[in-house]
């Protein structure tokens, strides 16, 4: 089915006439209007023109003939290979209507769908300083297109908003954010936004082969330094086999290998009562604990380690994450922290319903005692009251 320009068309045109240059690509070119357009431009070299229905590529092939464009069937960068410094997609962006299929304007269930691809695609298929210009409407939810901009770490700006008949037009310019391009530099792929913290952002991506976290400071965040301070403590702690392994950073963000497995409690609710392992996992973070009392660092969440723990499934190494909070002290509590998170709350019931004994008092008891001298000697009096 050919999609005759309409008013999207038209309005997205003007926009390609103004700021298409250099190597173009025109996604679901349809009548080949956006391509026409651009390849009207002294500035630009050539125009890519793809679309995902064949019948429409050649319906293009047959009718127009331009030196500078070419046309080729692909779903979206299938089918494409190189960098553009544009790329034009008046996308189909309306919420499908199961009874009357249309490729031309169904966007997907919600109408937003081929547009979250597109633009979690994108910036393989973008040069660092090159554009994108997307059309959608007010049907196709405006905060889910801006979500999965930020999501992509691009950013956008509107060109214009065009109200016609039910709905609003939307015209963006997108680019590629300064971290993004940071990023890339150093040759970090496919970069997406994980979580937000109180005191970073969190992102995840491929380098050397490897998944990584990336992790950038907040804006807006109260706290001084944190990323400074955690990165100054896991390369300090990396030496006594503590944390992500620490890979590099710069005055905006820090790199560590990805831990691939799942946080305490999830482990050990999924696994099938193994009394060992769940014993030799809370042996290992008790270490990791003593480790860090002796170097008089106080982690500060031990006592509360539901998303700071994960364990590693090809390993079963439990990994101590975020170090934002370290700091110095004479009085280190990252050994009785844990132990209180084990004896309260969900990790108590957990624990004894895969079979773990631990007595309450006792611990606090042991506690008290280790708080007094932090010796090896009273850390595995501890220990052994976990059978
Ligand atoms: C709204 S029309 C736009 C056509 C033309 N570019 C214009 O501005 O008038 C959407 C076009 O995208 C094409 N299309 C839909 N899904 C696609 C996909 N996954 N990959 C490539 N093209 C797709 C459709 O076949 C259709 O020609």
């Amino acid at each position: 089915m050919l999609y005759e320009p309409r008013e999207d068309s038209r309005l997205l045109a003007k926009y390609a006439k103004k700021y298409a240059k250099g190597l173009v690509l025109d996604i679901g070119t349809g009548s080949g209007i956006q391509a026409l357009e651009a390849a009207k431009k002294k500035n630009v070299k050539k125009v890519v023109a793809v679309d995902i229905q064949k019948d429409v590529v050649d319906y293009c092939k047959e009718k127009i003939k331009n030196k500078k464009i070419k046309f080729m069937q692909s779903d979206l960068f299938s089918g494409v290979k190189g960098r553009f410094d544009t790329i034009i997609f008046n996308p189909p962006y309306l919420p499908e209507d199961v009874r009357l299929k249309d490729l031309t304007v169904d966007g997907g269930k919600k109408g937003y769908e081929v547009i979250e691809r597109f633009l979690n695609e994108v910036s393989d298929y973008l040069k660092p300083n090159g554009m994108v210009l997307i059309i959608f409407s007010s049907l196709t939810k405006k905060e889910k297109v801006d979500e999965f901009i930020e999501t992509s770490l691009l950013k956008s700006k509107i060109l214009e908003k065009k109200h016609i008949f039910f709905e609003d037009l939307y015209v963006y310019l997108i680019e590629k954010s300064d971290l993004l391009k940071g990023l890339e530099k150093e040759r970090i792929k496919n970069i997406k936004k994980l979580t937000k913290g109180h005191r970073g952002i969190v992102y995840i991506g491929d380098y050397k082969n490897k998944r990584v976290i990336i992790k950038k400071q907040r804006p807006d965040t109260k706290a001084v330094a944190p990323i400074k301070n955690e990165i100054k403590h896991l390369k300090i702690l990396n030496k006594k086999g503590i944390g992500p392994k620490f890979l590099f950073s710069n005055k905006d963000y820090f790199v560590y290998e990805y831990i691939d497995g799942l946080f305490i409690l999830d482990f050990i609710k999924n696994l099938a009562n193994n009394k060992k392992i769940i014993r030799k996992i809370i042996n290992d973070v008790f270490n990791q604990c003593f480790i860090m009392d002796r170097l008089m660092v106080d982690k500060e969440e031990m006592h509360h380690p539901l998303k700071h723990i994960i364990i590693e499934s090809k390993t079963l190494k439990p990994y101590l994450i975020d170090f934002e909070r370290c700091h110095k002290t004479k009085k280190p509590k990252n050994v009785t922290q844990f132990s209180v998170f084990l004896i309260s709350g969900h990790a108590k019931s957990l624990l004894k319903e895969k079979g773990v004994k631990i007595d309450r008092d006792k611990i606090i008891e042991l506690c008290k005692r280790y708080k007094k001298e932090r010796s090896k000697e009273n850390l595995k009096l501890i220990l052994n009251e976990i059978q």
